[in-house]
């Protein structure tokens, strides 16, 4: 590849610096402006396929193999002395990630629903938002937990703005299933381990909390279905949830996969057709007519969370905060 080639991949990795890891995560920022400057390892990075040259795949890959490294130094040294192996590894794997802690912004929606509910969840990985019924919340003003189970549940911290109808109970879930392109099997050891790596060094708290998730879901296992979103698979699926419960259709951080925006309108009328609640938890630009109707300028790097293309909030992408924005409460 040649020189500007390379600046490029270097550009791409500063821009994941400052937008991405800078305030969340020192190591992944100090490690992706390491990488922006040093041509060895950018070079690497160039006989990747383009989608393959991301960096949280790399920073994942290089811990997965030879665990969180103190620094620049020997996260370098890891790299150059086992090229092969990260290679291996970036090509096999990809950053598809499960976030529980978007439970907690869900969690305002599905409470207010007439129960119960039958959930399905489109793009649900391992199914560990299928269970939000089953996890606990702590919304600063106001804390509620399910019962434990055979083990504790995470609970997961959420700073809701004043306005937001905080539940009074926990959502009633009869039946839950999910679909997912590219399920990941939350009883697979390597599976989970790949799951666990991708969640950024410095996130102890989120570390913990997916862990306590996943024991759940080993005893709940979340029906979890392979198929697409767009079409047939989803039909079939609403057709075997009961009658006598609210169905919901939902997804958190997926139709941003669906690149045709006719595609994604297609799946929105679908899903409103099939079910009498659709909630989506997407970035703004997914569903821009929506985005258009949230009636203010879009604050950076949130999740707009609607109902039936009504908006309803801003949301931190992993479920950190919530600002409602609807008129009544
Ligand atoms: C970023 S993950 C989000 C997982 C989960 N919703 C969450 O919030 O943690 C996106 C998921 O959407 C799935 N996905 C992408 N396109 C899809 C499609 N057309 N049909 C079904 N699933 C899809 C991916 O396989 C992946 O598991």
């Amino acid at each position: 590849m040649d020189k500007e080639g390379l600046a490029e991949i270097s550009a791409r990795y500063v821009h994941f610096a400052d937008t991405e890891a800078r305030g969340r995560s020192p190591l992944y920022e100090a490690l992706a402006r390491a990488v922006a400057e040093d041509w060895e390892t950018l070079d690497f990075l160039s006989t990747l396929p383009d989608l393959k040259r991301q960096p949280n795949l790399l920073l994942a890959a290089v811990r997965h193999l030879f665990g969180t490294p103190t620094g620049w130094a020997e996260f370098r040294q890891a790299l150059l002395a086992h090229l092969h192996a990260v290679r291996s590894l970036m090509l096999e794997r990809s950053t598809q990630t499960n976030e529980p802690g978007r439970c907690a912004t869900l969690l305002p929606v599905l409470s207010r629903l007439p129960q119960p509910l039958a959930l399905i969840e489109v793009g649900t990985s391992a199914g560990l938002c299928l269970m939000p019924d089953l996890y606990g919340y702590d919304y600063g003003r106001k804390a509620i937990r399910a019962p434990t189970m055979a083990s504790e549940p995470p609970v997961f911290r959420c700073l809701a703005s004043e306005t937001t109808p905080l539940p009074a109970a926990l959502p009633q879930v009869v039946w839950r299933a999910g679909l997912d392109l590219n399920p990941i099997d939350a009883s697979d050891d390597t599976q989970v381990a790949w799951l666990e790596t991708l969640v950024w060094p410095e996130q102890t708290a989120r570390l913990a909390n997916l862990r306590a998730a996943l024991k759940i879901a080993a005893t709940v296992k979340p029906r979890v279905v392979k198929g697409d979103l767009r079409g047939s698979d989803l039909v079939q699926l609403c057709s075997e949830a009961p009658k006598d419960a609210t169905l919901v259709i939902f997804h958190t951080a997926v139709l941003d996969y669906v690149s045709d925006p006719a595609d994604r309108e297609a799946f929105a009328e679908q899903a409103m057709r099939l079910a009498p609640c659709w909630v989506s938890n997407e970035f703004p630009r997914v569903f821009p007519s929506i985005a258009t109707r949230a009636g203010r300028s879009l604050p950076p790097g949130r999740f707009l969370l609607s109902v039936n293309r009504s908006p309803l909030a801003w949301t931190d992408p992993h479920g950190a905060s919530l600002e409602w924005i609807a008129d009544e409460a």
